[in-house]
């Protein structure tokens, strides 16, 4: 299947109007579970997230399970070939370990899919789908390899396989053409020289305000003499942080609700896991000037 198949299917995926209720009843039902849980849930959707790694976690858990079941089909060809029927330690082992690798991509998939409300494609519900299909398949081939029932559990696990391949192929197509799980904020044309961007007294005491120079949004806040200025469009999946709010130190997305430290553009809490680009301010001839500093706070 090429790429252009993907994308083709992943069209005519988000035309399917009636997976729209599917994904609100989904992202509703893990946005309840997560809100009963309280600040608990709320740290447990940040680890899961990524928002300690510094960009996502699912695309990286995915590999667990594409990776040992790639090793499974291999093994169960070879063993197909061979006409061996016993018990193969290392291919049934693969099936265990991606099984367990698969719970961590669902439960990472599923907390991204509620933390990206409206702007989640319908091909991210057949996503899902596929895969829980898949884990469900793989689930029955293992109880059949220690039931010593060989042969159909190969073909399940075959079966597995194919259907995580063309999940895997969605998942990389709402990444690459989608941009979904990707750095939204600006980065390109940050200034290397101090540039004027508004008159002081356009900026109020504690509020947000947005700036703009040749293309370039900017996030104002004057606190007292300090002024501290972010890229004003969200890492996540690009929201307008002006429009957001000030909450102590930090300013919240109004799409999401990803949350980012004024003084460095750190990511306080999800779903966004890239940093806010920050800049250095000062005041000259009346005008806020900024100036680009390193856009990783890790930098520092
Ligand atoms: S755009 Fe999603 S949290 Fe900002």
């Amino acid at each position: 299947v090429s790429q252009e198949d993907i994308k083709g299917i992943a069209d005519v995926i988000e035309t399917q109007e009636w997976l729209t209720p599917v994904a609100d009843g989904v992202q509703n039902t893990v946005g309840a579970i997560y809100a009963a849980a309280g600040p608990v849930g709320q740290k447990v959707k940040n680890f899961l997230h990524g928002t300690w790694l510094g960009h996502p976690l699912h695309p990286a858990i995915t590999d667990v399970p594409v990776g040992a079941w790639t090793v499974a089909a291999v093994l169960d060809v070879v063993d197909a070939v061979q006409g061996n029927n016993g018990k193969n330690a290392t291919a049934d082992g693969a099936i265990s370990i991606g099984l367990v690798g698969a719970v961590g991509a669902a439960v990472s998939g599923l907390t991204d899919y509620q933390g990206s409300g409206s702007q989640s494609p319908r091909a991210g519900v057949v996503h899902g789908l596929l895969n829980l299909v898949a884990t469900g398949l793989y689930t029955y081939s293992w109880i059949l390899r220690r039931r010593g029932d060989r042969v159909p559990a190969r073909y399940l696990a075959w079966a597995g396989y194919g259907l995580v391949s063309l999940s895997a192929n969605i998942g990389g197509e709402l990444t690459y053409s989608q941009r979904i799980g990707v750095d939204h904020a600006q980065r390109e044309g940050l200034p290397g020289e101090w540039t004027a961007v508004l008159p002081v007294e356009d900026l109020a005491e504690n509020q947000l305000k947005r700036a703009e120079v040749d293309g370039l949004k900017v996030l104002l806040v004057r606190r007292g003499e300090k002024i501290l200025a972010l890229g004003e469009v969200c890492s996540h999946l690009g929201g307008p942080l002006a429009e957001g709010e000030l909450q102590d130190n930090c300013v919240k997305c109004p799409w999401h609700g990803s949350r980012f430290e004024l003084e460095n553009g750190k990511v306080v809490d999800g779903p966004a896991t890239y940093p806010q680009p920050k800049f250095e301010v000062r005041i000259q001839n009346g005008q806020v000037e900024i100036k680009s500093t390193r856009s990783k706070p890790e930098d520092d």
